[in-house]
């Protein structure tokens, strides 16, 4: 396989057109080929740093909103870190803890809550067949590109931002090239509109009532129509449970290292506004980010703006 080196050290591979951490090789093979999935499933998927603990938080609230949750403590949330209730699939598919999860959560409760940041046409065979309904969430190119920059920063070594800016733009990248990622996604949503609903970080964040409604709808579990002031308090509910700031206040997202992913769980919550890259981009970089989105957009009715 073609090999390049990610940040100062970090072996990457390329696979049918897309980036790949080496040392997650075998774990993206065996999901891609060993992965049963259910028609009933919920599949998140998201290029990384694109908001997908975010949606992982969305959706279980979404589902789970109707159990019987008498005291705040009741919710697995304040104990457990978003990645291991929703697990990576691609990164964590050969764990103990994820292997349990898939093949031992009980029917009865509805479908499994996955995610995997693998791109559309890497999928594994089986799911792309299988009706199960895909949820995609990105963001504009340019805060993606800054907040893989803090991630990679905190848990790997410090690198310059403009080596980084470098990667983002050649593609090469762990599940890069970013536009690829999200144009296989796009397309696949006007095709299959039913079963693969297409999300932004920053719809979420202009209008996060309606898009909490439509996510609610297309997952099957419809908030009563807006204007009951009743009902509006539900949707509110469901935003502030998987809201950044009481998320990022759980002792558990604190400095507690999960054993699942090995790194802190406070890595993957930081400021969470649009438009962070004018605190770190020059000029030049935000240019060469912009030009190259046009590029890759031209023809495609998507827009990856911010505000
Ligand atoms: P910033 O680095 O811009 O703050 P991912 O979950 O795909 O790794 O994306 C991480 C980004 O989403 C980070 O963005 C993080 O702060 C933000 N984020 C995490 N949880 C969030 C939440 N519940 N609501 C809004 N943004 C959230």
């Amino acid at each position: 396989l073609p090999k390049e080196v990610f940040w100062n050290a970090h072996e990457i591979c390329h696979v049918e057109g897309f980036w790949f951490f080496a040392h997650l090789m075998e774990s993206i093979a065996a999901f891609r080929s060993d992965f049963e999935p259910r028609s009933d499933d919920i599949l998140l998927t998201s290029f990384p740093k694109t908001g997908t603990t975010w949606l992982m938080a969305l959706c279980h609230n979404i589902l789970h909103r109707h159990d019987d949750r008498e005291e705040e403590e009741d919710d697995v949330l304040t104990t457990v870190n978003l990645h291991e209730v929703v697990p990576t699939l691609d990164v964590f598919f050969l764990h103990d803890q994820v292997q349990d999860l898939v093949l031992n959560s009980n029917r009865s409760t509805g479908g499994r809550l996955l995610h995997t940041h693998l791109p559309y046409t890497c999928l594994p065979e089986a799911v792309r067949n299988s009706g199960c309904k895909i949820v995609h969430v990105t963001r504009n190119p340019k805060d993606t590109m800054v907040s893989m920059w803090h991630f990679y920063n905190k848990i790997f070594d410090v690198f310059p931002m403009e080596g980084a800016v470098e990667s983002f733009c050649n593609g090469v990248l762990p599940w890069g090239p970013f536009h690829e990622h999200v144009i296989g996604y796009w397309e696949e949503s006007k095709r299959r509109p039913d079963e693969v609903l297409f999300l932004t970080y920053e719809d979420l964040c202009r209008d996060p009532k309606k898009e909490v409604r439509k996510l609610a709808s297309f997952l099957g579990k419809p908030f009563s129509p807006a204007g009951n002031g009743c009902e509006d308090e539900e949707v509110e509910k469901v935003l502030w449970l998987s809201s950044l700031g009481r998320l990022k206040e759980l002792e558990v997202n604190k400095n507690v290292v999960s054993e699942l992913t090995q790194i802190p769980n406070s890595s993957f919550f930081r400021k969470g506004t649009v438009g962070d890259w004018k605190n770190y981009l020059t000029p030049q970089m935000a240019e060469r980010i912009d030009q190259l989105t046009q590029l890759k957009l031209q023809g495609i009715e998507l827009s990856l703006d911010d505000f």
